[in-house]
């Protein structure tokens, strides 16, 4: 689309001024009936129409359908837009797994009520207050969908839950930098069961850790649009400096810790014991810290001081202690479906390396070995 064209966007909802509005309802905690009693085992809207904030997501995967199901929750009438293919699984509703409650997996919540468009047009018509990019850094850059996007957006706020170092510049090459919103997912969510797992049916498993709140930074007023909608339905959130910059500090650790499992075969136990491997991943996130500081500037958290071999042992007896969920297990799933996401983002900080003139040895050398493992 020509920027002349983009530049013609016209607002498709006047009378609903963005980013703001006063959500009319509060929702019960999670997993509780009005009562207080019975677990929730459907989601139908809980507010009036009257000021209804209208959420659209890019994708019903594991991630949209939790953000959609809490913002509904929180009174906002939803939508999703998914490829033709998924239109009518989608239509159908979806059972969730809140794992944050009382005997979690006895029963789902039912996640129904929603639209489901599949074409541009009817989401230029659908006069959106918030549209959440719920795909990966990968997808994001697949077809020329991000531009339809950007023409069918009108003033709502869009946010980005992709997170990829360079996502919110290609984003922002297609819609006003202030109409866009940066969040940090801070849970996981998998298509149930897991090999072992015991489900009545199968449905979207999901877990927010211990004290965790999803980030968002951007515009205060659609930021904080967005962290009370989410907060009101259940899905403690908060606003932030920079979730940017926040991801490309708290990101590699992980990032490169999974890689290390993947070249592990995704058991820990071995990780554990591969003294070289720990310390290649240990190395690698210092180098992709030095990226991050290079592009964010600022003072480098305290916390990247703590990405050594050691911790990353200690972190592989941990989390598995305390997540509700079989974490070698999860993280084969969900790491295999988005590895291609892993190897761009690794190839990114390579090549951010590169442009600041900064060490990137052991990234290279981490990327060769999972280039390496995966074609074997
Ligand atoms: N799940 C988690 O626990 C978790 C936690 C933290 C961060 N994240 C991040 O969140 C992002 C999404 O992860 P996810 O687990 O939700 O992935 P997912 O389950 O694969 O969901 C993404 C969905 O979006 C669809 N999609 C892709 N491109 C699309 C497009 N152009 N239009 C409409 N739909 C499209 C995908 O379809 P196809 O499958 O056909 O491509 C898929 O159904 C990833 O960046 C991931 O790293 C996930």
């Amino acid at each position: 689309m020509s920027a002349a064209a983009l530049g013609a966007r016209r607002p498709l909802a006047p009378d609903r001024p963005s980013g703001w509005w006063r959500p009319p309802f509060v929702a019960p905690p999670l997993g509780r009936g009005a009562a207080g009693s019975a677990v929730v085992l459907h989601s139908a809207p809980l507010s009036s129409e009257v000021g209804r904030v209208k959420v659209l997501l890019i994708g019903a995967g594991a991630v949209g359908q939790v953000y959609g199901y809490h913002f509904q929750r929180g009174g906002a009438e939803v939508a999703f837009y998914v490829r033709g293919r998924y239109a009518a699984a989608t239509r159908a509703g979806f059972d969730l797994y809140p794992l944050n409650r009382k005997s979690p997996r006895a029963a789902p919540v039912r996640f129904e009520g929603f639209e489901v468009l599949t074409d541009w047009a009817a989401v230029a018509a659908g006069g959106f207050d918030i549209v959440v990019i719920c795909v990966s850094s990968t997808a994001l850059r697949k077809g020329g969908w991000l531009t339809e996007l950007a023409g069918a957006l009108g003033d709502a706020t869009l946010v980005n839950l992709t997170p990829g170092i360079e996502d919110l510049v290609l984003i922002t090459e297609r819609v006003p930098f202030e109409q866009v919103v940066s969040g940090l997912i801070g849970l996981l969510s998998y298509p149930g069961p897991l090999p072992g797992e015991t489900l009545p049916s199968p449905g979207m498993v999901y877990w927010v850790p211990p004290l965790t709140k999803m980030a968002f930074s951007g515009p205060e007023a659609r930021t904080r649009g967005v962290v009370t909608a989410l907060t009101r339905g259940g899905l403690r959130s908060k606003r932030v400096d920079d979730v940017q910059a926040a991801a490309a500090f708290a990101g590699p650790a992980l990032q490169f810790l999974v890689v290390a499992l993947e070249l592990s075969g995704w058991r820990f136990a071995p990780l554990r014991r591969d003294k070289a491997l720990l310390a290649l991943a240990s190395r690698a996130t210092h180098e992709a810290h030095a990226v991050a500081a290079a592009r964010f500037g600022g003072r480098r958290p305290f916390a990247t001081r703590l990405a050594r071999p050691w911790v990353l042992r200690w972190v592989t007896r941990l989390v598995p202690r305390v997540a509700p969920v079989d974490m070698e297990l999860f993280f084969e799933k969900h790491f295999t479906k988005v590895g291609d996401q892993t190897e761009h983002g690794l190839r990114t900080l390579i090549r951010l390396a590169d442009e600041y003139d900064l060490p990137r040895d052991a990234m290279t050398g981490l990327l060769a070995r999972l280039v390496d493992h995966r074609e074997r």
